[in-house]
C-alpha cells in the first residue's frame, strides 16, 4: 500500500468509488497476543479523553484513505475530501459511541477515532495499548498503517516507535462493529452490539528490552513455577522475587525465554481466605509487578478439587451491560456484581460470553470468588473457515495472556451451545486443546447442548474438556420437568458436570400465578423445582444461574422484555431483586453451610 495517501487523487479523484478491494490491504499486521505486553505493576500513560470521532457508514475512510491528514485548513486543501478531523465532534474514550448519542445507538459500522500525540522524545520504546474496541481496529499513526486487531473483549499492543516524530503525531484508529457470519462472534448473538473503544488507551514508555510476558503459578507439586518472555531472543538472568516470603530467585533466559520453578511455604488462596502475595519480575532496565494467589484446581472422578478439596460451584452469570455506561464497567459497577453475587450466596461467577474488564478478575482475586472467563464461540459460528479458527484462537490467547496470574479464573471457557457438527467438533476440540496448551494450570470447558438423540449429557467435545457445562432451562424454554429428571436418569458423565445456565425471564413487579410466564412467581418456582431436581445428581457439581441482572438484547420484543433480555434475578436498574433472587440465595446459604460445617472432601450424592 503506498504510503503516499493522495496518489489516488492525483490520477483519478473517483477512482475510490470503484475499487471494492479497499479493505484487502488492512487484513494483514495482525495485532495479537504474541504481540501483547504485560501491563502488571506499570504506570503508562493514559491516553483516555475526548478523542475526534467520525462515523463512517460506508468505510468511506478505506476508500478515500482518510487516515493521512491533509496538513492544511479545508479552504486551502488540494481538492474536497469527505473527512475533517479537526472539524471533527468528540467522544469519550473510553465508552460506547452505541450510548453517546441516540443517533448512534444502533449504528453498525466503522468509526474513525483521532487525537493529537506529543511526544518529547523520551521512552527507548513506544507501545500503545488498547484495553478492548469492539470488534475490529485499524491502528494508523501520521498516516501509516501499523496494523489490525479482531476480537471485541480483548487487548492488543502496537509498537509506535518507528513512526513517532518528536512534537506532534496524529493517532488514529478506525473501529468496525459489524456483525458478520465469520466473526467471533457471529452475526447473530443474544447480547446488545455496542461499538467503539470502551476500555482503556495507554501508552507505554520501555526499555529497549522489556518484559513482554510474566507468568508465576503454583504446581500441583506444591513448587511454584514462573516463566518470563523478553521483547527480544536475548540471554541473560531475570530475577523473580516474593518480598514476604524473603524470596528472590535467578531465572536463566535464553533466546529471551526464562522459566523456573522453586519450593515456597506460601498460604493457598481459598475463597474464604483470597491470600494475595506481591511478586516481582525484573530484567535489566525493566520491572514489573503484581499482586498473586496461588491455589491448584484439578478435576478427579466428579470432583473439581480447589487445592485438593472438592468444591461445589453456587454461581450465577453476568453480562457486561448497564443503563448508563452500555459495556463499558467501572470499579463500582463491578463491586456492586460481586456484592450481589455474595448476597446470593454465589462462590462462583460464570464471565458470559466474552472476556470481562481485566478489573474483574483482579477484583475477584481480592473477594475471593472463582471466575469462568470464556471467548465468545457462541451459536453458529463459522466453524468451517480457518480464518474464523485463528481469530478465536488469537481471543482465547489474548485472554489467557491478559489473566494468566488471576487465581480467581479456574476455567477458560472455549464456547456455548454450539450444535454438534463434524466442523464444530474440529474447530473446538482444537481449541479446548490450545487452551490446554497455553495454560495447564487451569480447567477447560464449554457449555454444552443436550444430546437430543439420546436425551443424554453426551457430546463428543467431553473428551476434550476437564468440565462438562450444560446449558439447559427446563420449566422454561423446556416445560415440563420430568424432561430434566429423564436427563439426569439417561447420563452417565465421567468426569464433573456443571449447569453453566439455567433460568427465566422474569418482568419485575409482574406478579401472578407460578404457571404463568414472565411472572417472578413462574420465575421463583422453576428455580424451587430446578434446585430440588438437580441435587439428585451427585456428578454434578455446580449450578450457575443465568443470569444476575436483566439486559438489553434486542431480539426480546414481548410487553414483558422490550428489548431486554428479563432472566436476571434482579432488574436492569441493578437494585431490584426478583423472588427467584431469594429461593436460590436460600439454597446456596444451605449448600455453603453443609461445606462450611463438613470442612473435607465432600461425599457424593450431597448437595454440597
Ligand atoms: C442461551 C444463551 C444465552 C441466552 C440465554 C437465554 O443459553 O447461552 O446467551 O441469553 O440462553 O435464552 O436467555
Amino acid at each position: 500500500m503506498t504510503d503516499d495517501p493522495f496518489a489516488h487523487l492525483h490520477d483519478d479523484p473517483f477512482a475510490h468509488l470503484h475499487d471494492e478491494s479497499y479493505a484487502d490491504a488492512y487484513g494483514t499486521r495482525l495485532l495479537g497476543h504474541a504481540g501483547l505486553v504485560t501491563v502488571a505493576g506499570r504506570a503508562g500513560v493514559s491516553l483516555d479523553g475526548n478523542w475526534r470521532f467520525t462515523p463512517d457508514l460506508f468505510d468511506e475512510g478505506l476508500r478515500q484513505r482518510w487516515y493521512a491528514d491533509i496538513p492544511l485548513p479545508p479552504p486551502d486543501w488540494p481538492a474536497p475530501r469527505d473527512h475533517d478531523p479537526d472539524g471533527a465532534e468528540t467522544i469519550a474514550v473510553p465508552s460506547c459511541w452505541t450510548m453517546a448519542r441516540p443517533a448512534w445507538r444502533h449504528f453498525e459500522g466503522a468509526g474513525w477515532y483521532d487525537r493529537d500525540l506529543d511526544w518529547d522524545g523520551s521512552g527507548e520504546r513506544i507501545v500503545l495499548r488498547v484495553g478492548a474496541a469492539n470488534y475490529q481496529a485499524l491502528v494508523f499513526l501520521n498516516g501509516v498503517f501499523l496494523g489490525a486487531h479482531k476480537g471485541g473483549s480483548t487487548p492488543f499492543c502496537a509498537e509506535l516507535t518507528r513512526h513517532l516524530v518528536p512534537g506532534r503525531n496524529r493517532l488514529k484508529i478506525q473501529v468496525d462493529n459489524r456483525r458478520r457470519p465469520d466473526r467471533v462472534p457471529m452475526h447473530h448473538f443474544d447480547w446488545f452490539n455496542h461499538g467503539g473503544i470502551y476500555r482503556e488507551v495507554t501508552l507505554l514508555h520501555l526499555p529497549a528490552v522489556f518484559i513482554a510476558d510474566f507468568g508465576i503459578s503454583l504446581a500441583p507439586s506444591g513448587r511454584i513455577v514462573c516463566d518470563i518472555a523478553l521483547s527480544d531472543p536475548l540471554d541473560g538472568t531475570a530475577v523473580v522475587s516474593v518480598p514476604e516470603l524473603g524470596l528472590s530467585v535467578d531465572v536463566p533466559v535464553v533466546q529471551g525465554r526464562g522459566r523456573t520453578e522453586f519450593e515456597a511455604a506460601v498460604q493457598r488462596w481459598w475463597p474464604e481466605s483470597p491470600r494475595l502475595y506481591d511478586v516481582r519480575a525484573s530484567f535489566g532496565a525493566d520491572t514489573v509487578a503484581d499482586r498473586v494467589g496461588f491455589r491448584t484446581i484439578a478435576v478427579q472422578g466428579h470432583d473439581i478439587m480447589l487445592n485438593g478439596r472438592s468444591v461445589y460451584l453456587r454461581g450465577v452469570c453476568v453480562h457486561e451491560d448497564d443503563l448508563d455506561l452500555g459495556k463499558c464497567v467501572d470499579e463500582a459497577d463491578v463491586r456492586r456484581r460481586f456484592a450481589h453475587a455474595r448476597a446470593l450466596g454465589a462462590n462462583f461467577l460464570r464471565l458470559a460470553h466474552y472476556p470481562h474488564h481485566d478489573m474483574v478478575a483482579r477484583i475477584a482475586d481480592e473477594e475471593g470468588l472463582m471466575l469462568w472467563a470464556e471467548v465468545p464461540v457462541y451459536w453458529a459460528i463459522d466453524f468451517a473457515n480457518p480464518e474464523t479458527y485463528a481469530d478465536a484462537e488469537n481471543q482465547l490467547l489474548e485472554l489467557v495472556r491478559r489473566d494468566r496470574n488471576r487465581a480467581s479464573v479456574v476455567i477458560w471457557g472455549v464456547g456455548n451451545e454450539n450444535a454438534d457438527t463434524n466442523s464444530r467438533y474440529v474447530f473446538m476440540s482444537r481449541l479446548a486443546e490450545a487452551a490446554k496448551r497455553a495454560d495447564p494450570t487451569r480447567l477447560v470447558s464449554a457449555a454444552c447442548l443436550i444430546n437430543r438423540k439420546t436425551f443424554a449429557i453426551e457430546d463428543r467435545l467431553a473428551s476434550h474438556l476437564d468440565v462438562i457445562g450444560l446449558n439447559e432451562y427446563f420449566g422454561w424454554y423446556e416445560r415440563d420437568f420430568a424432561g430434566l429428571e429423564r436427563l439426569l436418569a439417561n447420563s452417565n458423565p465421567d468426569r464433573p458436570v456443571v449447569v453453566s445456565e439455567v433460568g427465566a425471564d422474569a418482568l419485575a413487579g409482574h406478579h401472578g400465578r407460578a404457571d404463568e410466564l414472565f411472572t417472578e412467581e413462574c420465575q421463583a418456582e422453576i428455580y424451587r423445582r430446578q434446585l430440588e431436581i438437580v441435587a439428585t445428581a451427585p456428578w454434578l457439581r455446580g449450578f450457575v444461574a443465568w443470569l444476575l441482572y436483566d439486559f438489553r438484547s434486542e431480539r426480546r420484543q414481548t410487553r414483558f422484555q422490550r428489548g431486554f433480555n428479563r432472566k436476571g434475578l434482579i432488574a436492569e436498574d441493578k437494585a431490584t431483586k426478583k423472588l427467584a433472587f431469594g429461593v436460590l440465595a436460600e439454597r446456596y446459604a444451605a449448600i455453603a453451610a453443609g461445606e462450611i460445617h463438613e470442612r473435607h472432601i465432600i461425599t457424593k450424592g450431597t448437595t454440597g
